[in-house]
Order: structure tokens, then sequence, then C-alpha cells
């Protein structure tokens, strides 16, 4: 998919970049983005907005891979930015991205990371709870500035999806819940204030969904809710801010809409509630992460060992594992594979990835069909665009890997490869220690 294919040398090419030349100058394990890709589902998203003919902003979800040259790139494709700690606002705004269309998520944004948002002048915050709009206000008032928000609510909207990553149900450490009338005090308290100035809502139902329905139910839900606020405090919404969770596939078991199906389900279903309750439709604002950069990134790894147990499994081990992919160990996620220095070889042998730490948990893929795998061979894993560099860690002390973006031929590094001095950087050892000889 994507710009991928098998080039003459029977090598896999992304972005028109051979990925055996990519290991020569790169190295393994490397993450491989194709821009072209990441602009076409901005673009998909940017057009079938503007199709529904309705006001709306796009937000890219940046927790599902944020670096300064992405955001650099949401912001050239039109789009907005959420972030939800204060490492992503400062990756963002070193960046340069315009703080005007930041929204800034988080059950828990500590009184250093409001205040760094206020005065960075972001679009809006989305409060999450009761803690934080007192903190909010208050923080607010004493700079004597009146700042964007949205409240998140809980429509009690159970995605199907892994039971880890659905948020929109009761029972959610995320948000107001409509339910139980914590939303509706949130919104008096809200529009009550000088200081807070309430847009709108915010929900959020799950990640990796398939369904059109979730989003419709939250819709149905959230609409039925601005009547209920209408009818009772007078209060009138601008803003409705459906989240993110649009799925992609992984594999062939995986089944998603396309983006422009996904949006003309939102769309409609938004004029469809909204239209009794107001006489202007709201504006409606989107955070899709995965779909707009998974399927663009490949992860490239030398394989190194392998195990055989006959009658039971072989297993090939690469150069990467958990510290650059752990959503397998974490959700059982699956991935497809290639050989990407083999890409004409038929598949052979059924052989289980491994990773390199020091757990059996460490595992990429079981059960994959490929060619006879050697010591050297390149293996490519795909769609790990999201959330994969974005939950890194240098478990077992291994150095985060590099990304590169691919386009037309030409590859660039966005985030270099970790070093073993960045690995011991900010080690220190305490001279009560070190004062005793070696
Ligand atoms: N907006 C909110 C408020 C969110 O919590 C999320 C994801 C998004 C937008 C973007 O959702 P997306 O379009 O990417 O599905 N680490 C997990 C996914 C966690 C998603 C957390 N929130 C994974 O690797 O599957």
């Amino acid at each position: 998919h994507g710009t991928s294919k098998i080039n003459a040398k029977a090598h896999l090419e992304i972005g028109g970049c051979d990925t055996v030349e990519l290991k020569e100058t790169y190295g393994t394990p490397l993450y491989i983005m194709d821009e072209a890709l990441v602009r076409q589902r901005c673009r998909e998203y940017m057009e079938s907005f503007r199709a529904s003919g309705l006001t709306f902003q796009v937000a890219f979800a940046s927790k599902a891979f944020c670096v300064m040259a992405m955001c650099r790139l949401a912001e050239q494709e039109g789009l907005s930015l959420d972030v939800v700690s204060e490492g992503e606002l400062y990756t963002a705004l070193q960046a340069g991205f315009p703080a005007q269309r930041i929204h800034f998520h988080g059950n828990n944004k500590t009184p250093y990371e409001l205040e760094m948002a206020i005065s960075a002048g972001i679009g809006c915050f989305v409060v999450d709870n009761f803690t934080e709009l007192h903190m909010l206000q208050a923080l607010a008032a004493e700079k004597g500035v009146a700042v964007n928000i949205l409240l998140r609510v809980t429509p009690g909207v159970e995605a199907h999806t892994h039971e880890y990553i659905s948020t929109g149900q009761t029972d959610s450490k995320f948000g107001f819940d409509i339910a139980n009338g914590s939303a509706l005090e949130a919104v008096e308290l809200a529009s009550g204030s000088l200081n807070l100035n309430l847009l709108g809502l915010h929900s959020h139902i799950g990640s990796q969904i398939f369904e059109v329905e979730g989003f419709q139910l939250a819709i149905e839900r959230v609409a039925e809710f601005a009547g209920q606020v209408k009818e009772n405090l007078g209060v009138v919404f601008k803003v409705v801010n459906l989240g993110g969770g649009f799925g992609i596939r992984y594999t062939a078991e995986d089944t998603p809409l396309k983006v422009s199906d996904y949006v003309k389900s939102i769309t409609d279903a938004v004029k469809q509630y909204f239209v009794g309750i107001y006489a202007q439709l709201p504006e409606i604002w989107v955070e899709p992460g995965r779909s707009i950069v998974g399927d663009a990134g490949t992860t490239l790894y030398t394989v190194g060992t392998s195990k055989e147990i006959p009658g039971v499994r072989k297993y090939v081990a690469v150069d990467g594992g958990m510290t650059d992919n752990p959503r397998p160990a974490l959700y059982e996620s699956k991935y497809e594979a290639m050989l990407a220095n083999r890409g004409n070889d038929v598949a052979e042998e059924t052989v289980s990835i491994a990773g390199k730490c020091c757990e059996s948990g460490d595992m990429l893929i079981w059960d994959i069909d490929l060619p006879k795998v050697n010591s050297g061979d390149l293996l490519a894993v795909a769609c790990t665009g999201a959330y994969n560099y974005a939950m890194a860690s240098n478990y077992n002390r291994i150095p985060r890997p590099a990304v590169v973006f691919v386009n037309e031929g030409s590859s660039d590094l966005v985030v270099k490869r970790e070093s073993l001095q960045d690995i011991v950087a900010g080690d220190v050892i305490p001279e009560r220690i070190s004062k005793q000889p070696l």
C-alpha cells in the first residue's frame, strides 16, 4: 500500500527508497515513514470534511507519533494538533506549530502544564474533571485572561475494541459522566465563569474502531445532552469534538472503512441529531491519530539468531522487539511482515518473530509464513507508524531506533538513533558511592 513496492532488485522500496540501502545508511532497527501516505491521509480528512459543508477542525492526535517533523507536516496540511502533556506541547511549540491550533488533553494536567499552555496561548483546553476545572479557572483569573475550553464527557458508549483502549463508558478515568449529572454540573460551572470560555463538548469512545455505530450513538447522546443543556441552562455549544479512534488495517482480519466513509457517517449523524436541537449546526472537531500515521510506518529489522524446536515452532529473532513495538505484548496486536531484501521469494516456512529483550513476552509476530529466513535478512513489519516510536522504551537499555521520512526517492532523518552515550546521559553516580574505590 502507499508508495511501497518491490523494485527490480527484488527489494522492498518505500517512497522511492530501497530499504536495503536505507539499512546501509541508517542501520536497523529503523522506523520508516511514507511521507506521501501521511499527507494523503491528512488530505482525505480535510477533503471529506470540506465536502460535508460543516465547519470543522481535524486535530492530529500527536500521541500516536509526536516528533517535530510530524508537527510541521500536520501544520502544512492544515490540521490542528492534540497534545496531552508538557512534552507533546513543547515538541509542537519547538516545531513552530501555531499555538492557536493546539488543543490540550489529559486527565491530570499539572498546574505547571496548565500555566505553560496558557502562556503559550493555545487554542483550547479539553477539561477532564472538576479538579482541573477549578484549577484552570483560578490560573486564568490570576493571569486576567479567558481561555477556551471543551468539557470532555463520557456518553456511555463502549466501543467494540480491546478493553484497555475503550474510554467512552461510564466507568472510565476520563471525563464528566452524562448519565449521573456530572456533565450538567460542569457546564453550569464553566458557563458561569468569566475566565473560561466554554466552546462545547468533547467525547472520545475508544481506538481502532471499525464500526460507525459507536460514533453515531455517541453523537446521538451528545446531541441529547446538548438539548438538555439548552433547555435547562440556555447554553448553546459552538463546538462538538468527537475524538479519534478510526481503525486501520494491520492484518487481513481488520476491516476498516475508508477515511471518507468514517467522516461521512459522523457528519451525517451530526446533521441528523442536531438539526432539531440547534438552529445552526455546531462546528465538528475530530482527533485522528492512528488513521493518519499508522499504515504509513514500517519497521525494518535485521534478522539475527533462530531456534528450531522440532515439531513445535521455529523462533526467528530480530534486533528490536517490544522496546520499539510494545503493542503485541500490551494488546496482543497482530502484524504482517515480509523479507525486505527478498521481496519476490515465496513463503516456505512458518516462523514466529521474537525480539531481543530478556523476557518471553517479547514477541512481535506469532506464526507467520515467510521464505526460508537467514541470519542477515531484513524483515519489514508493516503498519507501525502509530504508537510504536511513541511508546518505545529503553528496556534492557536498548537505544531507541532512528526515524526517517521517505518521499520520492529521498530519505531524511527526523529522529536520530539513540547512542550509548544517550543511554547513560541522565545517570548519576552519587559521590557517596563513587568515592569508594572500584
Ligand atoms: N483523542 C483522544 C482523547 C484520545 O484519547 C485518543 C487516543 C485519540 C484522540 C486518538 O485515537 P486514534 O485515532 O489514534 O485511535 N496505545 C494504544 C492506543 C491508545 C489510544 C489513546 N487515545 C495503541 O497502541 O493501540
